[in-house]
């Protein structure tokens, strides 16, 4: 049963190649003070750092530069962020880069005029906001994450060796996000097909929970063959616009809260990558593709009819005469080829986890409830030794 939700999406979204001109529009409803927040250097390689301060300050902008974003944002440089921002008294945070500016800039958003630690409060307590949010707009450079239209924010805190991702209310989305495929064209293949990974994924963390008829899961199912086709193109020619922009407008709509609409919602996969992405400062992508398939592998008894149908109606597995556990087997075969076709790293130890630190991964995993199976302590242990 679909249940009972309300649905906003805060997020106004311009997108195609000509996306950057509303900048212009854009600016003129934020105070003067633009916060440039981005990471390290490739906007200034592929020319798109001198277009956003020339539009700047054509509309009159004083620009406070916040470069040197790390992927996987951590906690010092939100500390580093919050300073510049009340320093500044900054009226509007312009994110430019991929999921880790724009989650940089909503923990920054969200820090600005709170009294407390953010991370204590937000990360490790999950708290909500009692203060002024600044204002956060995007302009996108890589597809993945989605948080151009979410209000998630990933933090790592490498003394604690946590990764912690916080979903905020609607007020945290950013208000505007600008998306021209053409921008990812710079990306190296190793971060197109990572993102491209985390999109399927995210997808997968909603479709994976629940045994209803539910509208959710027929749209997630398109989204998933979009971004299956877009990505075999994409690999080929990665300058291919009508895949790039697919990938882009997936990615969007794999995480915007659309898809998780009276899902009770997965997400071990992600818990499983992030704790393993605290330890290594791997390609978030990545770890989720290393863990991945242990995970569905051991959990697919538990949720057969949906490994059944994401066979048949994801992959064209034909089920006849097969029994519903070979059915699904197939659907998870054939999910590794695609895998391995696109490239994705799909063992921990080759994004540098090593066998001491599997205890400590397993207890920085979140055991989350909504999925097919709620894992044990020993259970996430498993998992991570067969993702090694
Ligand atoms: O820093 P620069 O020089 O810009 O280089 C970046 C970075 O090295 C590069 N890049 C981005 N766009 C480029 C480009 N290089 C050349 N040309 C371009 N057009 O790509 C590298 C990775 O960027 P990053 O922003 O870290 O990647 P991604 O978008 O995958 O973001 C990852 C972060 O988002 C979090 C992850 O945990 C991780 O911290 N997530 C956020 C979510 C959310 N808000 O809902 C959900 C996700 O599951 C995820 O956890
Ligand atoms: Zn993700």
């Amino acid at each position: 049963m679909l249940g009972n939700f309300s649905y906003k999406n805060a997020t106004k979204l311009y997108f195609g190649d000509d996306s950057l001109k509303y900048l212009n529009g854009e600016l003129p409803k934020y105070g003067k003070n633009i916060q440039l927040i981005y990471g390290g250097g490739s906007i200034k390689k592929n020319g798109l750092y001198d277009e956003i301060i020339k539009i700047l300050k054509d509309n009159g902008k004083n620009i406070i530069e916040d470069g040197g974003v790390m992927p996987n944002p951590t906690v010092e440089k939100l500390y580093e962020g919050v300073k510049l921002a009340r320093e500044n008294k900054t009226d509007l945070l312009l994110a430019v880069g991929g999921g880790s500016c724009c989650d940089y800039a909503k923990a920054v958003s969200v820090s600005v005029n709170c009294d407390e630690d953010p991370w204590d409060k937000y990360y490790l307590r999950f708290e909500e906001p009692d203060c002024d949010i600044v204002p956060v707009g995007c302009i996108l450079t890589m597809a993945g994450t989605g948080s151009e239209m979410n209000a998630g924010s990933v933090i790592t805190n490498h003394s604690q060796k946590l990764k912690i991702g916080h979903v905020f209310g609607e007020e945290v989305m950013p208000k505007f996000s600008i998306l021209n495929p053409k921008y990812t064209f710079s990306l190296p293949k190793k971060q197109m097909v990572a993102g491209i990974y985390d999109i399927f994924n995210h997808i997968c963390e909603q479709y994976f929970s629940g045994e209803d008829d539910n509208t959710s899961d027929y749209i997630a199912e398109g989204l998933m063959k979009s971004v299956i086709h877009s990505s075999l193109i994409a690999i080929e020619d990665p300058e291919d616009y009508e895949a790039r922009s697919n990938i882009m407008w997936t990615a969007t709509w794999a995480l915007n809260t659309l898809i998780a609409k009276g899902k009770t919602t997965d997400w071990m996969v992600h818990m499983l990558g992030q704790s393993a992405g605290a330890y290594t400062d791997a390609t978030h992508g990545m770890t989720l593709a290393a863990v991945s398939l242990p995970y569905y592998r051991y959990i697919m008894p538990f949720g057969l009819e949906k490994f059944k149908r994401f066979a048949e109606e994801v992959w064209n597995i034909c089920s006849e005469g097969k029994t519903d556990e070979q059915v699904a087997n197939e659907g998870l075969l054939a999910m590794e080829n695609w895998m391995k076709k696109i490239g994705v790293i799909m063992s921990l130890s080759e994004l540098g986890a090593t066998e001491d630190m599997i205890d400590g991964i397993a207890e920085g995993t979140f055991i989350l409830e909504g999925g097919y199976k709620v894992l044990t302590k020993d259970e996430v242990k498993e998992i991570i030794k067969q993702s090694m």
